[in-house]
């Protein structure tokens, strides 16, 4: 049976999984069985369509580049345009809603209520906005384990790596006490750029240029960012919940040219660090520039390279980097959950 997907938000993430789902077609039908189809996308600059059987995704792609409307989408029978989002979640008769939509991380709406509209319905969520999971992370796994649906939620830290699912399968078994990370590519590009003698504001802007940025970058540069992300790595890997605001953080305004050279001469790098210690259950999370010694695996992530080192009691030290932002990178965290999705699916319908 296919799985049926529907789109809450089609900005550039979930166009992103629209163009992997058409990109890896035979791929994904000959290694997992894997068949997608969109039964829905509805977005509140571009409009809402839904048809049942499945809209076709180049014809979608196409007629949101041509028009910038999925209004350019062809008339054809069983095409419903003009719902709203919550109307797509109610009707659609959707399998799994990706909930991309652009989001208030600070209040986590509108996508907080989406997830919860949908996980009510028992319909599954993929989703990549950090509020609703940073916020509402018990509610929502919860919500989704009564109601026997899937709750995806890869992306929402280091994008397409997979920094969620490392520790909680391929590290199963492990007591992990202490997670250290560069979990901002905005600040570490904005670092690494200082390094090479860029001035702080041109280096911002190259950072928004290319797309890092938060909509509002002071939730970079201020630490926010990471705060959000250290809070759902805190309820995710320790089972701890732990609130944004409980973690104190300290971003990289007050970082200057003169600390980076100094730093440098001491062969010492400056980063932006999230740290959480586990501390037999009581887990403390903190954010703040730190000096690196530059030997160190942190001090050599350089450029928006993201970088997660998890301390354990049996592998040891665990380290990996790689993207933490990046439109084809969140976009395949999505496809990281949906596959995980039809993977689970698939155990229950045998
Ligand atoms: N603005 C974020 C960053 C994007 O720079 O890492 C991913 O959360």
């Amino acid at each position: 049976m296919p799985v049926k997907i529907a789109f809450i938000g089609f900005g550039g993430v979930g166009r992103a999984l629209a163009e992997i789902i058409e990109e890896k077609r035979s791929r994904l039908k000959q290694h997992y069985g894997l068949e997608a189809v969109v039964v829905g996308v509805s977005d509140l600059m571009k409009g809402s369509v839904y048809q049942p059987e499945g809209l076709d995704i180049p014809v979608l792609l196409k007629g949101l580049n041509d028009h910038g409307t999925v209004e350019g989408y062809p008339e054809r029978a069983g095409v419903v345009k003009g719902w709203d989002s919550i109307e797509m979640i109610d009707h659609s008769h959707a399998d799994v809603i990706v909930e991309v939509t652009y989001t208030n991380v600070e209040t986590g709406e509108p996508a907080l209520s989406h997830c919860r509209r949908a996980l009510d319905q028992g319909k599954s969520v993929i989703t990549t906005n950090k509020g609703p999971v940073a916020h509402a992370y018990k509610e929502l796994t919860e919500k989704a384990s009564e109601k026997g649906a899937f709750f995806g939620f890869e992306g929402t830290v280091m994008s397409g790596t997979p920094a969620l699912r490392l520790p909680e399968q391929t590290l199963a078994g492990n007591t992990i006490y202490k997670i250290q990370g560069i979990l901002n590519g905005t600040t570490n590009y904005i670092l690494t750029e200082m390094e090479k003698g860029l001035a702080y504001k041109d280096a911002l802007k190259q950072a928004q240029d290319l797309g890092y940025a938060e909509a509002d970058p002071v939730s970079d540069v201020e630490g926010y960012d990471v705060r959000y992300k250290l809070a759902i790595l805190s309820s995710h890997v320790f089972g701890v919940p732990l609130s944004p605001d409980d973690i104190p953080c300290t971003g990289i305004t007050g970082v200057t040219a003169a600390d980076i050279q100094e730093a440098d001469k001491a062969g010492e790098k400056w980063r932006l660090i999230g740290t959480l210690d586990w501390n037999g259950g009581r887990v403390t999370g903190t954010v703040q520039p730190e000096r690196v010694p530059q030997q160190e695996p942190l001090a050599g992530v350089t450029g928006a390279l993201n970088a997660i080192l998890y301390e354990c009691d049996m592998s040891g030290p665990i380290f990996m980097t790689g993207a933490g932002a990046g439109l084809k990178e969140t976009g395949y965290a999505l496809l990281i959950d949906l596959i995980h999705y039809h993977k689970q699916q698939s155990k229950i319908n045998v």
